[in-house]
């Protein structure tokens, strides 16, 4: 197998989820002229893309030292622009207050940074017609002991969204109830 070269784990870093590159297109233009949150955004990886179709994007994560340095090293890229444009807010998700008001986000991504008590302040800000895009972590190693039950977050969500992607994978051992998930669901009114 061909040794991976600094550029190739570079690429690596930068890759957005597939989930997101396959919906990115339609987030934004849901989103129209209001900004998408990516939730725990790390190195912006997905969070470049939805800039780079026109989107405002805050991101939002309690470590943004990843973040600084993709801006860092993309800064002679044709994704200059694109990562410079970001809107960061560093906060942390379990202790800090929710700063986003009601129906004042045209779009949430939250993609492996699983925390339930988030969800009501996904549905409280998220404006009718915008899409939460949320994917769990895979499910490799021990990550069947953080992953939510089969169903579970299809009960969260399906009051408020319309979910118009949900795919679950069971992963643990056969007596564990876990699964992976990968949702797309746009804010009823
Ligand atoms: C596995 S990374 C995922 C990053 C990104 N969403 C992605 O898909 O590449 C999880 C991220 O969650 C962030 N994080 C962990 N705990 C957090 C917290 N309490 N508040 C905000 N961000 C947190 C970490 O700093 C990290 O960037």
């Amino acid at each position: 197998m061909k040794r991976k070269t600094p550029i190739d784990s570079w690429m690596d870093t930068l890759r957005p989820s597939s989930l997101v590159r396959r919906f990115a297109s339609q987030i934004v233009d849901a989103a129209a002229s209001t900004p998408v949150l990516d939730v725990a955004c790390g190195s912006g990886r997905n969070a470049i893309v939805l800039s780079q179709l026109g989107c405002t994007v805050i991101c939002v994560d309690k470590d943004l030292t990843k973040l600084k340095i993709e801006q860092l090293r993309l800064r002679d890229t044709l994704l200059r622009k694109a990562s410079e444009q970001l809107s960061i807010l560093q906060l942390d998700l379990i202790k800090d207050a929710w700063p986003f008001g009601a129906r004042s986000v045209g779009g949430i991504v939250n993609v492996h940074f699983l925390l339930p008590a988030l969800f009501p302040f996904f549905e409280a800000s998220l404006s009718t017609g915008g899409y939460l895009l949320l994917e769990t972590v895979p499910g490799c190693g021990g990550n069947h002991l953080q992953l939510p039950k089969a169903g579970a977050l299809r009960s969260a969500f399906e009051k408020a969204f319309d979910l118009e992607f949900y795919k679950e994978c069971k992963v643990g051992p056969p007596n564990y109830d876990a699964v992976t998930v990968k949702l797309l669901g746009k804010r009823r009114e």
